[in-house]
C-alpha cells in the first residue's frame, strides 16, 4: 500500500452511485509478518547476520518492560548500535541525530522497536539514508516517493496505526508545527514481530488510542460509495466488529491473551491495504487529523475521533449509502428508513469513541480553539490540497465548515 497513494485519495468518480464497479487494482505487500506469542526471539533469523544493525526505539517504555533486553538477547551474534528517544509523533529533528549514526557508524540495517511513532521515524531514515538530495526534508515537502531504502524490521510494541505492514509514515517538525506524510514502495518492513504480550504493559490511553486508530482507518476506506465490492466491504465490517467485541475486554484487561492477539492482528489489517483494494478510499479525516496534531499535539486518534462527527455529517448525502450499510451489518440498526440508519450510524460511531473512552469535541483537549478553521484551510490552500476525499470534493472552504462544527 503506498501511503502517497492513499492520502491522495485516489478515485473520485461521480457517476451515479449504484452503477460503479470494483475498481482495478494491483496488491503487492512483501512484509513478512510474526505473529504470536515469544516470537521475538525469532528475530536472530530474519536479520542477517553480517549486518551492522541500529536499534531504534522510543522514550524508554522498552527498557522497562523488557522487551528491548529481549530483542538484545535475539541478536547477541550482531554488531548492533542504540539509538532511543524517538517520542511519539516522530520529530524531524531527531531523526536527523539518528541519521548522524548511520553514517558515522556504517549502519546498513536498521530495527524499529516500538510502535507507529519508532517505526514511522524508521521508514524515513530508511528513506533518508539512500537519498542523494541535499535536504532530507524534501522527502516530506515535496512528496518524495521512496523507491528504495534502507532494509529495516519491526518489533511491534503497540498495536494501531498497521505502520509494521505498509509503506507508509507521518513525521512531524515542531518548529514549523507540520505533520507530513511519505511513503513508497521502498518502504515495506522487510518483516515484523507481533507478540501480542506487549499489550500487557500499555497505558489505558494508548489501548483507547489503538482501538479508536485501526476504526477509523477502517471507517476511511469503507465510509465512501458502494463500488460492489461485497469481499471488501465484509472484511472492513468484520474488522469494525472484532474491535468493538474486543474494546471492553481488553479496556478491562490488557492481559486477556484472546482479546490481545484479536486485537493486535485487527489493527495490522486494518491498514496493510488489503481492504482499500478495488475500492475508493477518503482519508479526509486523517488529513484534518494531522493538522491538529501538529498544532497542539493532540494524540494522532484523538484527532480523529474529534474530526469524525463533523466530516460525515457535512459528507452525508454523498456517504449515506455506506453509512447504512455499516449501520445494518455492524451496528444491526434496522426498522427504519436508509436515510435514517445513516443518521443514526454516525451517533452509533460517536458512542463507540465515547464507550472507549474517547472525548470527541475539540473543546475536551483544548481552551484555544478560536480560529483554527482558519489556521488549517489555509494551510490546505498553501499546499494545494483542494481536491480530498473520495469524490475530491472537500477543499480548503469544506475543512473551514467542518472544523467550526467540531468544538
Ligand atoms: O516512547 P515510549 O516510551 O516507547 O512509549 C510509547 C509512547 O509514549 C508508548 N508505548 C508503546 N509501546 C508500549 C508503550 N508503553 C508501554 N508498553 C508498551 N508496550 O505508547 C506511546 C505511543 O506510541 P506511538 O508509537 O506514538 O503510538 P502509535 O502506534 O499510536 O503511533 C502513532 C504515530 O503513528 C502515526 C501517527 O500520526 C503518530 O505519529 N500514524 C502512522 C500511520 C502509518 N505509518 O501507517 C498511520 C496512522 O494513521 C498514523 O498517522
Ligand atoms: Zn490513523
Amino acid at each position: 500500500v503506498s501511503f502517497l497513494l492513499i492520502f491522495r485519495s485516489i478515485v473520485g468518480r461521480n457517476e451515479r452511485l449504484t452503477t460503479i464497479d470494483m475498481l482495478s487494482f494491483e496488491f503487492k505487500n512483501p512484509v513478512k509478518l510474526i505473529f504470536g506469542e515469544g516470537q521475538i526471539e525469532k528475530l536472530k533469523e530474519e536479520v542477517p547476520q553480517d549486518a551492522k544493525v541500529l536499534i531504534l526505539y522510543g522514550g524508554g517504555s522498552v527498557k522497562k518492560n523488557g522487551i528491548l533486553d529481549q530483542v538484545k538477547v535475539a541478536l547477541k551474534g550482531n554488531y548492533y548500535e542504540e539509538f532511543g528517544g524517538i517520542l511519539a509523533n516522530p520529530e524531524y529533528s531527531v531523526l536527523v541525530e539518528a541519521l548522524e549514526v548511520i553514517k558515522t557508524k556504517n549502519i546498513d540495517y536498521l530495527l524499529a522497536v516500538g510502535g507507529g511513532s519508532v517505526i514511522d521515524g524508521v521508514k524515513f531514515l530508511s528513506s533518508a539514508a539512500l537519498f542523494e538530495g541535499d535536504n532530507p526534508w524534501d522527502i516530506l515537502s515535496k512528496r518524495i516517493r521512496t523507491e528504495k531504502g534502507m532494509p529495516f524490521g519491526c518489533v511491534l510494541t503497540i498495536p494501531a496505526t498497521g505502520s509494521e505492514m505498509n509503506s507508509g509514515a507521518v513525521i512531524s517538525r515542531s518548529e514549523i508545527k507540520e505533520k507530513l506524510s511519505m511513503g513508497g514502495p521502498g518502504l515495506f518492513p522487510q518483516f515484523s514481530i507481533l507478540d501480542p504480550q506487549v499489550i500487557a504493559t500499555l497505558p489505558l490511553r494508548q489501548i483507547q488510542n489503538g482501538i479508536a486508530d485501526a476504526f477509523v482507518h477502517v471507517l476511511e476506506q469503507y465510509v465512501t460509495y458502494p463500488v460492489d465490492a461485497w469481499l471488501q466491504d465484509r472484511l472492513s465490517e468484520s474488522i469494525l466488529s472484532t474491535l468493538i467485541e474486543l474494546a471492553p475486554r481488553i479496556l478491562e484487561d490488557p492481559k486477556d491473551a484472546k482479546a490481545a492477539s484479536n486485537f493486535m492482528w485487527s489493527c495490522t489489517m486494518a491498514l496493510n491495504g488489503l481492504i482499500q483494494k478495488g475500492v475508493p478510499s477518503d482519508w479526509g479525516v486523517h488529513m484534518i487529523g494531522h493538522e491538529l496534531t501538529a498544532l497542539y499535539g493532540i494524540d494522532h486518534a484523538r484527532t480523529l475521533a474529534i474530526v469524525l462527527e463533523p466530516y460525515y455529517k457535512h459528507q452525508f448525502e454523498q456517504k449515506k449509502e455506506k453509512l447504512a450499510q455499516l449501520g445494518t451489518r455492524v451496528f444491526q440498526l434496522s426498522g427504519m428508513s436508509e436515510e435514517e440508519i445513516a443518521r443514526q450510524t454516525i451517533n452509533k460511531i460517536i458512542e463507540f469513541m465515547h464507550s472507549i473512552g474517547i472525548p470527541t469535541k475539540l473543546s475536551e483537549y483544548t481552551d484555544d480553539y478560536d480560529g483554527v478553521d482558519d489556521i488549517i484551510a489555509k494551510r490546505f490552500e498553501e499546499r494545494g490540497w483542494l481536491k480530498m476525499g473520495e469524490r475530491k470534493d472537500i477543499g480548503p472552504a469544506q475543512v473551514r465548515t467542518i472544523l467550526q462544527q467540531s468544538y
